[in-house]
């Protein structure tokens, strides 16, 4: 067990990795954030922090010599960076995790190989291979770049008509994946946690509503058949024991009008669509994530308040004082200079009676 008292690091340094650093706070961890940008959301609220790059081996080395354990807030931290730590002090989740989960084609046959249901995909490797790919799971379909996307970066929507030589352009990489488009009822996701000893906790699952690609709301629970929300919680259990999961595992899935559930991606992290925890449950997954990695018993993921959150994006900050005047809704600021568009500046959680 890591007491309280140890210290933290923390690859990445954003608002998930902020906002775990509070958690670790809150519990008497120290937190030590490690990542390139020097004003960062996660360094305005440690003095702990280390302002380097990812394959700086000898910042690494020192990062590691002042920390207890290591975990990340974002799964396009270099997987080698991971494996060199993992030398060094214990990283959880497992850098061979990381691996699966920042490459989409890698993600989706570990998937497959476990009997968990995702849309149909190819891998894809220039502009024959994609219009192959299209055929065989088309009409539509979604191409996506392996690695590095988020908020709908690095994606194209496709059809019989599309150009696919600007198609394939667009993604500027040498392999790819063509999903099939799902043609969703709803998107729900699913947040485990999971314990040094292999116990597991989850939370409720959750509707979300994208705007532009970006999560735009979070409804918790998820208005769906009971049947459905156990379907989703038995795979997001099962995909956290089979990876072996040691920390937080946040499952996205596509319900379908005919009552499947398809995986479409997995983050090894926290993850947006659970910042509601913070407010209306009595473990929030950052204090959830902090008690996984030091091998404390996990909280209860229960929830004390039904609730919907949405994202502040871009300008949508200057709202902050509207929010202020609500009772029932909690603002959550990032603390990031500069509200560029589709940039994540903060979050509010409205408050609702449990049903
Ligand atoms: N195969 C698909 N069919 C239909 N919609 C999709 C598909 N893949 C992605 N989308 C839509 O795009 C959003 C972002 O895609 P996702 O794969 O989750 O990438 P990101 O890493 O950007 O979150 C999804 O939440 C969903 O709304
Ligand atoms: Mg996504």
């Amino acid at each position: 067990m890591i007491e309280p008292g140890a210290t933290i690091g923390i690859l990445g340094g954003g608002q998930l990795g902020r906002m775990t650093a509070l958690a670790a706070a809150s519990l008497g961890y120290r937190a030590h954030v490690f990542c390139p940008e020097p004003d960062s959301p996660g360094k305005q609220v440690t003095p702990h922090a280390t302002t380097a790059d990812y394959d700086d081996r000898d910042a690494l080395r020192r990062f590691a010599a002042t920390v207890d354990v290591v975990t990340f807030e974002f799964e396009n931290v270099p997987a080698d960076t991971a494996e060199i730590l993992a030398a060094l002090k214990p990283v959880r989740p497992a850098p061979a995790i990381l691996r699966i989960a920042q490459d989409r084609l890698r993600e989706k046959d570990f998937l497959r190989s476990i009997a968990v249901p995702t849309a149909a995909y190819r891998g894809v490797t220039g502009v024959e291979s994609l219009r192959d790919a299209l055929r065989d799971i088309g009409p539509k379909g979604v191409l996506k770049t392996v690695r590095g996307g988020y908020d709908g970066k690095g994606q194209a929507m496709l059809d019989r008509a599309s150009d696919l030589a600007a198609a394939w352009r667009s993604i500027a990489a040498d392999t790819a994946i063509l999903e099939g488009f799902v043609d969703f009822a709803c998107e729900i996701s699913v947040i485990t946690a999971r314990g040094v000893d292999g116990t597991t906790a989850c939370y409720v699952p959750v509707e979300n509503r994208h705007c532009h690609h970006i999560l735009d709301t979070t409804t918790a629970p998820a208005p769906i058949a009971p049947a459905l929300a156990c379907r989703a919680e038995e795979i997001a259990r099962t995909v956290a024991e089979r990876l072996d999961l040691v920390g937080l595992l946040a499952v996205e899935t596509f319900v379908t009008g005919g009552g499947e559930v398809l995986v479409n991606e997995l983050a090894p992290r926290p993850h947006n669509s659970g910042h509601w925890t913070i407010d209306a449950c009595r473990t929030s997954q950052f204090e959830q994530l902090v008690r996984a990695i030091c091998g404390l018993p996990l909280g209860s993921p229960e929830r004390h308040s039904n609730a919907v959150m949405t994202n502040l994006i871009g300008d949508d900050v200057d709202k902050w004082r509207d929010a202020l005047a609500e009772p029932d809704t909690k603002l959550h600021l990032y603390g990031k200079r500069h509200a560029r568009p589709g940039r994540k500046m903060g979050h509010v959680t409205r408050l609702l009676p449990l049903s």
